[in-house]
């Protein structure tokens, strides 16, 4: 978009990508989908597109309106009742499916356990009745702090069984996180171990349980015993009456528990954003359209063939990604799903790439910073293991650089497999724009399109839509998935996500639309730095240095700046066996200058082993700005690793500023 400097005026579009890869015809000779013909049911009558997918699941009783819908309230599916843990289960083993495995569970230090659906949903009835037995009643909330073992999906559906919603606590947070999301939602129970393993050391949970619970409500902690006796010390302190062992409860636990008949609109899970200032946004997701949603992209945006693939989604479950993509939607669709404890790096850097072998994986979902990471490490890892099981990629969280993208498909994917980028959010439960595989024409770096049945559109400050250039990211009708609102606080939820532009649902982040309608998401709009007046967004500066073939990763700020209002610092990763020698800050000074354009050109470059992320993984550039502009640093607490910045900090005194 051309920036004349005026107010109007939203954010550039700079980087240009070209290349094009349309499906391969081995792919889609065997593809759920090879026409239009879901875009087109859907643009004829969205509410019966969506109520055909509402048929996919079993319901006791059919709805009676399928969206009603009263701004910035839905309800989707009204009137019908349903039970997500009969949907993710009885239905499967019902129907002939009880010895097919819905996990292969890998334990980090190696320990294997195979689960069917036949065993999956005897586990779940029985820990149904052990929440019971505590108390839970349906409609009580119960919140679970767990590493990634298979009790988190039982405690998940069993919840879901009773009618009782979940709230699960991603067990990387600290337990004032954990306390905050127990009070908010009024938990009397929680479930959690007495720890788990990360990169070889024990992760001891339940301590930061016995914190985070002093002084509220909650009157049980149920204990899955995964440390044992490797606990550091021993066995954990177990404080009698409160806290139980899941496995002596199970022992004794009744083995049928017949699900609740839950209304469409009941609450199902509540999941809180991380904010990193404020207090959390319990974000409100209900049954009949979550599920709906959930699993109708899982099947289409994978092209899932539940009877031969080997589906493993790498994020904790702990995220909205892990609920939608490694429990509902999945085990909704009867999938056989890989689920892994630990971290990529142990024992060594290809972990997963032995996983995807041993397990033949032929669909992997993970995220932009993990293939970045990888390509740091370089190939050497993936070229120990065969991966030509895989035959879809898709990658999720962030904007991925278009050459992320490339190496992706290249070297994990072998240059025969589709690369799907997924944008949503935790409040939109389910992807709402990416590519259908057998369908859409990639372009690298680019989600592509909203999904059959979602609307989305680019537009300016104004709120007018953007035809073709750079904005903001909004959506102009209701979904199944959507959010019904933040837990306890419908003025918040308006206010957050209703009032920027009237009518539509703002997500809070730019995107572009180019000549052929493609999407680009450009990150959250607060990293949207102003050179001179021409807003430029941090993932095109920050693509344009992955694009040099010396970079594994960056991250971008705009620093306040005497001359030209801000000016851009890098920070910049390199890829294993590169230095940043022989004048390699000017050069990719000068690289982003060729690639973008000179208004685009950083004002300085610091070379650093690593990046502040979040614990999902997403770049904190609220705290480089920090360093770039010398302040003290804001709140930290969501850091992966607090020592990085130290380490940048130090780095960045040293950086000279180039001119
Ligand atoms: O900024 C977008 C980015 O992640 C945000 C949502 O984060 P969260 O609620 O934690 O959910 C992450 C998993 C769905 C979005 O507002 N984001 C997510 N996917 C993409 C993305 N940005 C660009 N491209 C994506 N594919």
């Amino acid at each position: 978009m051309a920036d004349d400097g005026s107010e109007g005026a939203t954010i550039e579009e700079l980087l240009v990508e070209s290349r094009v890869f349309p499906p391969s015809p081995a792919f889609r000779s065997d593809a759920l989908v090879t026409d239009r013909s879901l875009y087109d049911q859907a643009a004829v009558d969205v509410n019966r597109f969506w109520e055909q997918q509402a048929h996919a699941l079993d319901w006791f009783r059919p709805w009676d309106t399928t969206c009603a819908w009263e701004p910035p309230f839905a309800r989707w599916f009204d009137g019908g009742t349903l039970n997500a843990s009969w949907n993710c289960l009885d239905r499967h083993v019902a129907g002939g499916l009880g010895d097919r495995v819905a996990y292969y569970w890998e334990g980090e230090s190696g320990e294997t356990r195979t689960i069917t659906y036949a065993q999956l949903l005897d586990e779940v009835q029985r820990f149904a009745n052990v929440l019971k037995s505590l108390g839970v009643r349906r409609g009580d909330r119960v919140a679970m702090y767990m590493p990634m073992i298979p009790e988190l999906p039982v405690a998940m559906l069993a919840c879901a069984r009773i009618g009782a919603p979940h709230i699960v606590v991603f067990g990387g947070f600290s337990s004032d996180a954990l306390r905050s999301r127990i009070v908010d939602s009024g938990s009397r129970v929680v479930v959690t171990a007495d720890g788990g393993w990360r990169r070889g050391a024990p992760v001891m949970l339940k301590q930061h349980v016995d914190a985070a619970i002093e002084g509220t409500d909650v009157e049980h902690a149920v204990v899955v015993r995964r440390l044992g006796d490797l606990a550091p010390g021993g066995a954990v302190a177990m404080s009698a009456g409160r806290d139980l062992w899941y496995h002596e409860l199970m022992a004794s636990a009744e083995a049928e528990c017949p699900p609740e008949h839950m209304d469409a609109e009941d609450l199902l899970f509540l999941l809180h954003t991380s904010g990193t200032t404020a207090r959390p946004k319990g974000i409100m997701h209900t049954t009949g359209g979550y599920l709906t949603q959930a699993a109708f992209t899982h099947r289409y945006v994978f092209d899932l063939h539940p009877e031969r693939d080997v589906y493993w989604c790498t994020a904790d479950i702990g995220w909205v990604t892990g609920h939608s993509y490694i429990v509902y939607g999945p085990l909704a669709n009867a999938a056989t799903s890989v689920m892994y404890e630990g971290t990529p790096d142990f024992p060594d850097k290809d972990r997963w790439w032995d996983i995807v072998e041993r397990y033949k994986v032929t669909i992997l979902y993970t995220a932009p910073t993990a293939i970045r990471t990888f390509m740091k490490w370089g190939t050497s890892y993936l070229s120990r293991h065969d991966l030509t099981s895989l035959r879809l990629l898709g990658s999720v969280g962030e904007p991925i650089n278009p050459e992320a993208w490339v190496w992706y498909w290249k070297e994990v994917g072998g240059g025969t497999c589709p690369v799907v980028d997924t944008w949503w959010q935790t409040e939109t439960g389910a992807i709402l724009i990416s590519p259908l595989p057998g369908v859409t024409d990639c372009k690298p770096g680019s989600a592509t399109f909203p999904l059959p049945g979602i609307g989305a559109e680019v537009v300016d400050d104004h709120g007018n839509p953007v035809e073709h250039g750079g904005g903001y990211l909004t959506l102009t009708q209701p979904w199944p998935a959507m959010l019904r609102g933040i837990y306890g606080d419908p003025e918040r939820y308006h206010e957050t996500y209703w009032s920027r532009f009237p009518g539509r649902y703002f997500a809070g982040d730019g995107a572009k639309i180019d000549e052929d309608g493609y999407l680009w998401l450009l990150g959250r709009v607060d990293d949207v730095m102003n050179i001179s007046g021409h807003r430029v967004s941090t993932t095109e500066v920050e693509s344009a240095l992955v694009d040099h073939p010396s970079v594994a990763e960056s991250a971008v700020v705009g620093a306040t700046d005497a001359t030209t209002g801000q000016a851009i610092v890098a920070f910049v990763t390199l890829r294993s066996g590169e230095s940043a020698g022989d004048n390699l800050g000017t050069r990719l000074r000068q690289h982003v200058a060729d690639k973008i354009g000179p208004i685009a050109r950083p004002k300085s470059i610091v070379f650093t082993d690593d990046l502040p992320k979040t614990r999902s993984g997403k770049i904190m550039r609220r705290l480089l700005r920090d360093v770039a502009e010398g302040r003290a640093l804001g709140d930290t607490t969501t850091l992966a690793d607090a020592s990085v910045v130290d380490e940048i900090r130090r780095r960045s005194q040293a950086a000279p500023a180039e001119d």
